[in-house]
């Protein structure tokens, strides 16, 4: 049996604009996923995802999932638990030349789905590897990244930017430009998430943007903002001791930024009023800054906030469902058992 866990992750800046080339700071956080493989003989995979917010259920099938599994589920619902479990299993036989690998897969994991916060990327991440390791073929962390965003690329039809797969193999606080992926070091940052129990559609948020972006230039440069943005957060943290606490003035500057890059993605049309109200709860509780974070549209918010004062907010504010402080996640992907 081969136990994995990968992070999820936050954008402190640079979501929707990191489509189109810009850089983006996605931060891992010590929410997990965990993936347990044990391999059979006879080809089948079978999937047990007890905690994806579904109710919880098991599938098993062979080797075509095309054909589907023969259980009584809504088939978004068994698309949504497996469909990246699949590629995960994909890329794991083709990674360790056996195509007609089985395993038992169970997914538990700590992370809301669709919600911003990397739930897919660090299933497919530690999926990845706890079944290369089954198979006695484990991967280098950059070939594993790689593989991770191959499987998201084909699961959302190549709507997918290499951040999400990145920070939860590597852990940490990450830049992504385009195919270029780098570790940053940065101090720990006091994030607060606030969760209003939904989730966006990304593939229809990015669409959303594109077509703004190709209908006005206003909105072009809206995104271009965003990546300057990005660029001045990036040499706030550089400027910054990583081994030391953040100073109060590096709060509130990189706080500042998230405001603004809020703005302007509220302004590229990938907000919701309950993204809005948890962003203004938490300024209002004195967070340094607030955003919304991943693809927008319902889903989750991040503040930094070094007082109790923003978590605390949140949990009174109707509609935030669940609020909590994250620590950032160092580790990246883990093996938990072997
Ligand atoms: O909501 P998430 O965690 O899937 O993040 C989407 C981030 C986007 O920049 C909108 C798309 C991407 O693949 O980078």
């Amino acid at each position: 049996m081969t136990v994995v866990s990968a992070p999820g992750k936050v954008y402190l800046f640079g979501e929707h604009a990191v489509v189109y080339g810009e850089p983006a700071v996605p931060c891992a956080i010590e929410k997990r996923a965990t993936v347990t493989v044990e391999p059979r003989d006879d080809g089948h995979v079978r999937v047990e995802a007890q905690d994806l917010t579904l109710n919880g259920f098991a599938v098993e099938y062979a080797d075509s999932p095309a054909s589907g599994p023969d259980v009584d589920v809504p088939k978004p619902l068994i698309e949504a638990a497996t469909g990246y479990v699949d590629a995960a299993v994909e890329q794991a036989r083709d990674a360790a030349d056996a195509p007609a690998a089985g395993f038992d897969i169970s997914v538990d994991s700590e992370i809301p789905l669709g919600a911003g916060l990397g739930s897919s990327a660090a299933v497919v991440v530690a999926g990845i590897d706890a079944a290369t390791r089954a198979l006695g073929e484990p991967l280098d962390r950059r070939e594993l990244a790689d593989r991770a965003y191959q499987a998201e690329y084909d699961v959302q039809d190549g709507q997918a930017s290499r951040a999400d797969t990145f920070c939860s193999t590597m852990g940490g606080a990450v830049r992504v430009e385009g195919d270029d992926c780098s570790r940053l070091e940065t101090p720990e940052l006091p994030f607060v998430v606030g969760f209003d129990g939904g989730a966006g559609d990304t593939g229809q948020l990015v669409a959303g943007v594109r077509s703004l972006r190709d209908r006005y230039d206003f909105a072009a440069d809206t995104v271009d903002a965003i990546g300057d943005i990005v660029r001045e957060g990036e040499s706030l943290l550089a400027a910054a001791d990583p081994e030391s606490d953040p100073s109060a003035e590096l709060i509130g500057e990189l706080g500042e930024l998230m405001d603004i890059n809020h703005g302007l993605l509220s302004a590229l049309g990938v907000s919701s009023r309950s993204l809005d109200t948890m962003v203004w709860a938490a300024r209002e509780a004195g967070a340094d800054g607030a955003k919304l974070t991943g693809a927008g549209g319902g889903g989750c918010i991040v503040a930094l906030d070094a007082t109790t004062e923003t978590e605390t907010s949140l949990q009174y504010t109707p509609d935030c469902e669940q609020a909590f402080r994250a620590e950032l996640a160092t580790d990246g992907v883990r093996v938990e058992d072997e």
